[in-house]
């Protein structure tokens, strides 16, 4: 089995998990990338089954309107049934890396705003500890180099991603060569510096649920 035929798989598993769900009033929450795009368009088929869709970046609202699904701004709604969305890495406890696209923001916010968090991944994302995979860490422009330097004085190499603006307007430092122990702790650590608008760790948000293709099928982990 191919990774691009994993991630059909793990999005057809995480729709047949998602459906039941799902009411005729029901908005559910998109994430972004390339399993994310595989769920997206296998729930075109069902746009009749809920009501509409918040999307957790530009590119994913254009993919979901494109099929013909509507997608709402967050503020419009009073909250979100079930969110589905990839991971660059994920832990025992399903505490994820995110944000490889760079939506790690919207992400976090359409995350924290649903009743439940899927996480649609393949075997490639699973890790004993987090940090091989750098964690972006979303800043404000004019904060760059300043948050640079803090990131240097905690002992982790930051890298700026040349020629990236994210959704939101701001830039992104990726930190490279990481073993993240205590994931909550950094989260709010790397939070806490001023000019960070959020990084890439859902620690403490993580997946209530991860489905996870494998080539002998799709797996489902909970803690
Ligand atoms: C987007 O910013 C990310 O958080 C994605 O969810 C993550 O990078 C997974 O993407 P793929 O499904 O393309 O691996």
């Amino acid at each position: 089995m191919t990774q691009d035929e994993m991630k059909q798989a793990v999005a057809q598993a995480a729709l047949d998990y998602v459906l039941p769900k799902l009411k005729a009033d029901s908005v559910i929450g998109i994430g972004t990338g390339s399993t994310a795009n595989c769920f997206i368009d296998a729930l075109a088929a069902h746009k009749g089954a809920f009501e509409s869709a918040v999307a957790s970046s530009e590119a994913s609202a254009e993919r979901l309107r494109s099929h013909g699904i509507e997608v709402v701004d967050l503020n419009s709604v009073s909250g979100i049934e079930v969110y589905v969305d990839g991971a660059d890495e994920f832990d025992p406890h399903l505490n994820l890396v995110k944000g490889g696209g760079g939506a790690l923001t919207r992400e976090k916010i359409v995350a924290a705003a649903s009743k439940e968090f899927v996480c649609i991944v393949d075997q490639s994302k699973q890790v004993d500890v987090l940090g091989a995979f750098p964690l972006p860490v979303e800043v404000i422009p004019m904060a760059r180099s300043y948050v640079a330097r803090e990131l240097a004085k905690l002992g982790v190499h930051p890298e700026y991603r040349q020629g990236f603006v994210t959704d939101n307007g701001n830039i992104i430092l990726d930190v490279h060569d990481m073993e993240i122990l205590n994931p909550k702790g950094l989260e709010r650590e790397l939070n806490d510096l001023v000019g960070v608008v959020t990084n890439g760790l859902f620690a403490l948000r993580p997946a209530d649920l991860v489905l996870m293709a494998t080539p002998e099928g799709v797996e489902t982990l909970t803690v």
